[in-house]
């Protein structure tokens, strides 16, 4: 379900912006602007939609617009043109209290640079939003208590912030902004200024973290790497302007131009994409009892080279076979399940491709892809992986 609705939205910045605007308007680009009137478009004519859940990355290089537009989601930069929609309301439409209400309410913005108030200790800091609110001591404690616990700093409450690393100060920041509550989460470059490994373990965080809550995130990034593991949907900004939106799966299996095609050169693929993302669907399944000429009928029939052994009533893999199997169950007269090779791999459908390939060191057959119910959803070829990579 659409969350947030964005239509052409441009922040012109400058002492008369609507001028600006209409020579945009006119087909002049932004360095045309730039230069005739000293007017900087900050984001250019920007659509997008957001839906409920979702975690929709927008990715530039520095001096894209990517502050600028997430700014404008919360009117922390009012818009010069378009329209802001949430939960199917115009934002900027909203008076004054009703602004108050969505700000408060609605959504929360994690920042860069942590943006902690450093004379309040740590639980303090978690608890402003609600503070603000009017929520009661008491209350306001407990659930600050809880968020902390949920990023990883229980027992850290009352120390100073300036006892803390980087990657603590952003878990303050981000159970901050969980514990208002809100439904949507602005993340402005939250991790950019952390190590890479404590890097990683906050997108582990955040990755946790979202599949507990379910928060509608917008999240801004310059890192491609950072974009394609957190994000459902990935927009491209270039000089003000969205070039591309799509899932990580599309902009790399279709770059929109070259300029895309050269941004994502670098990513690592193997830590991308997923069993689902490669896997193919069409399988030939099996059932144990399946007579061996009818086996060898369907083996003959589709294009594979080994069939997945299916229980019919709990959908899991038993086993697997090849033609030559099916033969001998036909020769020697026995069923589908003495042949079959209970020695095959499995994983699920979420697991990372790089984790994929160390499994298919270990196995000559292909591998089987389940749910987390562990039922059979697809099959990977061991030729398929190294192809995704490339
Ligand atoms: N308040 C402002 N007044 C004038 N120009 C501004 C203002 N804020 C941003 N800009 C300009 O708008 C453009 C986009 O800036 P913005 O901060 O949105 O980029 P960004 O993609 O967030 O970059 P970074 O990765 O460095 O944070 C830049 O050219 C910047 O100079
Ligand atoms: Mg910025």
């Amino acid at each position: 379900m659409e969350k947030i609705r964005v239509e052409n939205l441009t922040k012109i910045f400058g002492k008369h912006p609507h001028k600006a605007l209409q020579h945009l308007k006119n087909g002049m680009n932004r360095e045309e602007i730039s230069k005739m009137t000293n007017h900087t478009v900050g984001v250019g004519n920007a659509s997008f939609s957001v839906n409920e859940g979702e975690t929709f990355v927008i990715m530039g290089l520095s001096g894209s617009g990517k502050s600028t537009l997430i700014r404008c989601m919360n009117l922390l930069n009012k818009p010069t043109d378009g329209k802001i929609f949430v939960d199917d309301e115009n934002i900027l439409e909203y008076n004054i209290k009703e602004l108050r209400e969505y700000r408060q309410n609605k959504v929360a913005m994690v920042f860069q640079h942590f943006g902690l108030f450093s004379h309040k200790n740590v639980v303090e800091n978690v608890e402003f939003g609600l503070e603000i609110k009017g929520v009661k001591k008491e209350e306001r404690y407990k659930k600050s208590k809880e968020m902390l616990k949920v990023v990883g700093l229980e027992g850290w409450e009352n120390h100073n912030i300036s006892q803390l690393s980087g990657g603590m100060k952003q878990r303050v920041g981000l159970a901050r902004a969980l514990a208002n509550d809100p439904e949507i989460m602005l993340m402005d470059e939250p991790f950019s200024a952390l190590d890479p490994l404590i890097r990683r373990d906050m997108h582990d965080e955040l990755l946790d973290i979202q599949s507990k809550f379910k928060k509608t995130i917008i999240f801004i990034t310059h890192d491609v790497n950072e974009a394609f593991k957190l994000g459902d949907r990935i927009a491209v900004l270039k000089d003000g302007e969205i070039i591309q939106i799509g899932t990580p799966e599309e902009i790399l299996d279709n770059p929109e131009n070259e300029y895309i095609s050269n941004f994502i050169q670098d990513i690592d693929r193997s830590r991308i994409l997923k069993a689902e993302n490669i896997m193919r669907k069409s399988v030939m399944k099996l059932g144990r009892l399946t007579k061996p000429k009818i086996a060898l009928g369907i083996i003959d029939e589709s294009d594979f080279e080994y069939g997945f052994i299916i229980d019919r009533e709990t959908g899991k893999v038993q086993g697997v076979i090849d033609a030559d199997d099916v033969l001998r169950a036909g020769k020697e007269k026995i069923n589908i399940e003495d042949v079959m090779h209970t020695n095959f791999k499995a994983v699920n459908k979420n697991a990372y491709v790089k984790e994929i390939i160390e499994l298919a060191l270990e196995t000559k057959y292909p591998i089987a892809v389940i749910d987390d119910d562990e039922r059979f959803v697809g099959r990977i070829h061991r030729g398929t992986l190294l192809k995704s990579l490339v």
